[in-house]
């Protein structure tokens, strides 16, 4: 397995897995959601994820023949505290879901360590992986397709449960009902089927389903992206409510900025593969660094009609994945790209203080 590279590194390893707010004293504890930030800083990150990487293998011919590789994550690391939401952002096909997928082992990294409250769980095996793979959970984008159609909502939220041998029958129905109170639907519509129920309430019941087993850490891949825009933010305070309620920490994807803006504590933009922008929510959108935040930036709406940001529409779509361009990923695209740029990959360094970018320029 390949070291992590320091300069990849917006954390202190060594320090047994401080939060990024740890190495620099700033951070959370002044950005804008100060409790859980707070609680974010004290405690050790539920998560951590160093130098992550995932190519998966692009086959050929009869023989099956590997003729390259599709580099969707290509060395991510980042932390995410107790009650804390680190957005992950960037344009379809940055590597934003693989992300997701690889730290719930549902695909293997190919390199990189995964730590979860500490402890390195990268190589256990599907046996070892299990007690910790309940403290991680994942919600879907689309409610639609990700419950089926052919059970209940109550046996759909009952089914982690179940898999994990807790509890009898009944106990199980109860704890059923609790969580559909939680999440704002009632009891009585546990004998329901999908269909019988609108959007926004069917990512209600993926909202229920990841809560069963009580775990720490919530993965959400854009799990309001299909939903109408009042429905958003309701499932959105949902979860938010429920952080403050149970202490959880998330990692809420989304390819728009303006999503995750609300919820999240710190954002990591990605873009093809790797995180080229970090830092406190504030942060990012006052002050980016990194030219693709400030091209994603300006696709957010501002509030406030006097104000107006200026738009910067990037040409064309991110580039492959199994060929990305040379030095920064990002010169293709980017407005102020100089030749270094083609030949050079800027590394992800501290620009200012809990403020981490690759750009040459910025
Ligand atoms: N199982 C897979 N096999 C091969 N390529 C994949 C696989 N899953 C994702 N990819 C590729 O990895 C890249 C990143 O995809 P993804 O993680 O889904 O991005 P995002 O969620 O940001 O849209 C894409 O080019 C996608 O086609
Ligand atoms: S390193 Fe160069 S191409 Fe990359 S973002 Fe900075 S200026 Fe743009
Ligand atoms: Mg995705």
């Amino acid at each position: 397995m390949a070291e992590p590279r320091a300069q990849d590194l917006p954390i202190a390893p060594a320090a047994g897995g401080a939060s990024l707010s740890n190495g620099t004293g700033t951070g959370p504890s002044q950005s804008a959601n100060g409790k859980a930030s707070a609680m974010a800083a004290e405690a050790a990150p539920v998560l951590e994820v160093r130098d992550l990487k995932k190519h998966f293998p692009v086959k050929k011919g009869l023989l099956r023949k590997t003729v390259g590789h599709v580099y969707a994550v290509d060395g991510v690391s980042f932390t995410i505290g107790r009650g804390e939401t680190v957005g992950l952002v960037g344009e379809s096909g940055c590597g934003k879901t693989t992300v997701g997928r690889t730290l719930l082992r549902l695909v293997e990294p190919t390199s990189g360590q995964i730590l979860l409250d500490g402890k390195d769980v990268t190589n256990l095996s599907k046996n070892e992986f299990r007690p910790y793979r309940r403290e991680m959970q994942i919600i879907f984008q689309d409610p639609f397709s990700s419950l089926d159609p052919r059970m209940t909502a109550g046996q759909i939220v009952s089914e982690p449960l179940e898999v994990h041998g807790e509890g009898d029958r009944s106990q199980r129905r109860e704890r059923v009902a609790e969580l559909f109170r939680r999440v704002g639907l009632r009891p009585q519509q546990m004998d329901n089927f999908p269909h019988q129920f609108s959007g926004g309430q069917r990512q209600r019941i993926g909202i229920a389903r990841a809560l069963a087993l009580n775990p720490k850490l919530i993965i959400g891949d854009e799990p309001v992206s299909a939903l109408d825009v009042s429905i958003q933010a309701q499932v959105i305070n949902i979860l938010m409510d429920l952080q403050k309620e149970l202490g959880l920490s998330y990692l809420f994807i989304s390819h728009n900025l303006a999503v995750v803006e609300h919820i999240s504590h710190r954002i990591a933009v990605m873009y093809l593969g790797r995180i080229v922008e970090y830092a406190d929510k504030k942060t990012i959108f006052t002050a980016p660094r990194h030219p693709y935040t400030e091209a994603l930036l300006s696709a957010v709406p501002v509030p406030d009609p006097r104000v107006k940001r200026k738009k910067i529409v990037l040409d064309g779509d991110v580039p492959s994945p199994v060929k990305p361009p040379s030095g920064c990923h990002f010169h293709t695209r980017c407005p102020i790209a100089v030749a270094r740029c083609k030949e050079e990959s800027p590394a992800l360094v501290e620009k200012a203080p809990g403020q981490f970018a690759a750009c040459h320029l910025r």
